[in-house]
């Protein structure tokens, strides 16, 4: 492979013995993850993570891409902010890096459009979170009478700033729980099982089918985060029947995981929405290998180990995850019969989503050489407390996977320890409709 500035220019044997020779005899080379969910912390709370552990973490498991929610403090809410956000991480990021803007139920179509122009990759809405004025903070939380919690975004919202979305080109995501199912079945968390009836799959599908029905009437592209449900998946295929465009994102959690293994790995399995029944989990696998779900993204959320070590009430929600998406993936593929399905989850379809898929997604001529090199001879353990991130927990402790990750390689430099490669802000090419 012949790489000239950062860009692969030739993918053949016999280019010689100049620069740097890597042996990948038995190996696989694959182009580097591209991880459309991922929460840096930074700004905001860097006990939790922050850029350059949130990218050494992603550097280590083959991610060369994160694209960092809009949920730091202060929120991704204007140009200001994000540029504000854009120039730190540049400071710290080992990866490349791109940034999602927040849609809150009082965003104005200029705010979008400039968010837009400031290099967004698109914007996201949590239809269940409230907005804390003071803190210019997310809340996970639907509001209250507290004059200083703005409602979340919800479908007048949606109704209001998808046609501009869709003028800009860029894809709308959904955190799709609906505030509504969520208020009837609200309880204590005493048990897993008051968790799981807290958070009804009809919650996902409620949300989904009515943003879906917004989007399509605005011909905008609806992006739902972190797929967690058979019922969900349904009414996503069910929108797609009609047209909407739409694009389904899961989670290696949401596809290693059910509800069963929470007696064994506590808390640190706690996200939102939630890790399901084992019935969730097979229809999610299903729907990965017919393709209606596109893409793995892993939703990284730390939180202290501290706070994920409190009883279930009120240990937050989120989990790191994306040192072990690539493996976790390969394992999923493999199991499937066919690990090139693997990039195609990871890197192909989530590049696309990004509007980077001239640059990112592939081992071939005119693409950033961004490659992972996966050993299928060498197992790996998950064990969190030899991982990157800032947080020593995973829900998926001690899971082995058939493949090691044997270097990663960012626009041709190695990265990892002592490397010199530096990640660089990555923004979709707008395409003003
Ligand atoms: C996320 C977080 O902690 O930021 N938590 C989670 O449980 N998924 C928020 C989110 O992605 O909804
Ligand atoms: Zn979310």
């Amino acid at each position: 492979m012949l790489v000239t500035d950062g860009v692969i220019t030739r993918v053949e044997p016999g280019l010689g013995t100049d620069g740097q020779v890597l042996n990948a005899a038995g190996m696989y080379v694959m182009p580097g993850a591209v991880d459309v969910h991922v929460h840096s912390r930074d700004p905001g709370f860097p006990e939790k993570e922050d850029f350059a552990s949130l990218t050494e973490a992603a550097a280590a498991g083959g991610v060369t891409v994160v694209l960092d929610m809009p949920n730091t403090v202060p929120a991704v809410d204007s140009a200001g902010v994000l540029e504000a956000k854009a120039a730190l991480a540049h400071s710290k990021a080992r990866v490349d890096f791109g940034l999602w803007g927040l849609m809150r139920s009082s965003t104005t179509p200029d705010e979008l459009e400039e968010m837009a122009a400031a290099g967004a990759v698109g914007f996201k809405a949590y239809l269940a979170y409230s907005f804390s004025l003071s803190r210019k903070q997310v809340l996970y939380a639907p509001g209250s009478e507290d004059p200083d919690l703005e409602p979340p975004a919800d479908y007048g919202t949606l109704a209001r700033l998808a046609p501009v979305v869709a003028h800009l080109g860029l894809p709308l995501a959904i955190h799709a729980e609906d505030p509504t199912v969520l208020a009837a079945f609200r309880r204590p968390l005493l048990t897993y099982q008051d968790l799981l009836e807290s958070r009804p799959p009809e919650a996902e599908a409620v949300a989904l089918s009515a943003a879906a029905a917004v989007a399509r009437e605005a011909g905008a592209h609806l992006h739902v985060a972190h797929l967690s449900s058979a019922l969900g998946l349904q009414a996503a295929e069910d929108a797609m029947a009609i047209g909407t465009t739409l694009t389904l994102e899961t989670c290696p959690q949401f596809l290693l995981l059910s509800a069963d293994d929470f007696d064994r790995v506590g808390p640190a399995m706690k996200m939102l929405p939630p890790i399901r029944t084992a019935a969730d989990r097979a229809a999610l696998v299903d729907g990965l290998q017919r393709g209606v779900i596109s893409m793995v993204s892993t939703d990284h959320a730390p939180h202290t180990d501290e706070e994920k070590a409190r009883p279930l009430e009120e240990a937050p929600s989120g989990s790191p995850g994306v040192q072990t998406l690539y493996l976790s993936c390969l394992q999923l593929a493999k199991d499937m019969g066919d690990v090139w399905l693997a990039p195609r989850w990871v890197s192909e379809s989530p590049a696309r989503l990004a509007g980077l898929e001239n640059s990112k997604g592939a081992v071939a001529p005119g693409y950033d050489a961004d490659i992972v090199v996966v050993d299928p001879r060498r197992k790996t353990r998950v064990a969190a407390h030899e991982m990157r991130s800032r947080q020593r927990h995973s829900a998926i402790e001690g899971k082995e996977f058939d493949f090691a990750i044997a270097q990663v390689y960012l626009r041709g430099e190695p990265v990892g320890q002592g490397s010199k490669a530096q990640g660089r802000m990555v923004r979709p090419a707008l395409v003003v409709r």
